[in-house]
């Protein structure tokens, strides 16, 4: 997609209150979607850091202990429709310091790890780079959902050195083993469709499933410790 395809697509997903507004609207939103477009880079860029980070932190536990703790790493930025959507949903003004502000989930990274030893370790590292802070974070393992969501999540603030200067963004990860990650997947798969109706029975099955998942996560654990003499 060109960039004069992505803003026309973005002026066609506005409500069409926003499109029949006052002259010039057009003009205003084009300005507003340049200032997207480097919102887009910084958080890019940002999600390009951390993906580095663990890239070298999986890289040393195969060079150390010959095995890698992380199983698989996805990434994903929120595009300028949803983060539009996501300000409008909100009632939040339509500007990239909003978005800024308010939304800390425009750049996301999911990294599925082998054991739920390899998340709190994971954690543990990221916790240590002094340059990242980290904002908030959530313990859905410890404390899963009344879903029966489980994963780990952290919002880390993480510096990104641009030409003239050094931005930061904040970037939601979310660390999950990949037992947590087949029950997520498909838990999300049924439940966003639209024609789905998920009745409390569903419900109840898809809770007991998690929990029969968690049981064997840390029967996986305790073999792998077991056969680590750990
Ligand atoms: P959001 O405004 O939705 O981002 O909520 P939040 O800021 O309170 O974040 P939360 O910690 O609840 O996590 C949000 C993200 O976690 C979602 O976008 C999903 O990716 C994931 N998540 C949370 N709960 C569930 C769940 O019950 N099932 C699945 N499959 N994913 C979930
Ligand atoms: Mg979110």
């Amino acid at each position: 997609m060109t960039e004069t395809e992505i803003f026309d697509d973005v002026i066609d997903n506005l409500p069409v209150l926003v499109k029949q507004d006052s002259e010039g609207v057009k003009e205003k939103l084009s300005e507003l979607f340049l200032d997207f477009l480097e919102l887009s880079h910084l958080y890019d860029s940002a999600i390009e850091v951390v993906k580095t980070y663990l890239n070298i932190l999986d890289s040393e536990f195969s060079v150390k202990f010959q095995r890698n703790p992380i199983h698989n790493i996805e990434s994903r930025l929120k595009s300028p429709q949803s983060i539009i959507g996501k300000l409008q949903k909100k009632d939040l003004p339509l500007t990239p310091d909003s978005a800024r502000k308010n939304l800390l989930d425009i750049a996301g990274i999911r990294v599925t790890c082998c054991y739920i030893s390899d998340i709190y370790a994971i954690v543990e590292m990221l916790g240590r780079r002094d340059d990242f802070t980290v904002i908030k974070q959530k313990d859905y393992i410890k404390n899963p959902k009344p879903s029966g969501y489980r994963s780990y999540h952290l919002i880390v603030n993480v510096p990104v050195y641009l030409s003239t200067k050094k931005q930061y963004a904040p970037v939601e990860i979310q660390i999950r083993t990949i037992a947590m990650d087949f029950w997520a997947s498909l838990e999300h798969q049924l439940k966003y469709k639209p024609s789905t109706v998920i009745t409390p029975e569903i419900s109840e099955e898809l809770k007991e499933c998690a929990e029969r998942i968690a049981e064997t996560d840390l029967q996986m654990q305790r073999i792998f410790m077991e056969i680590n003499d750990l």
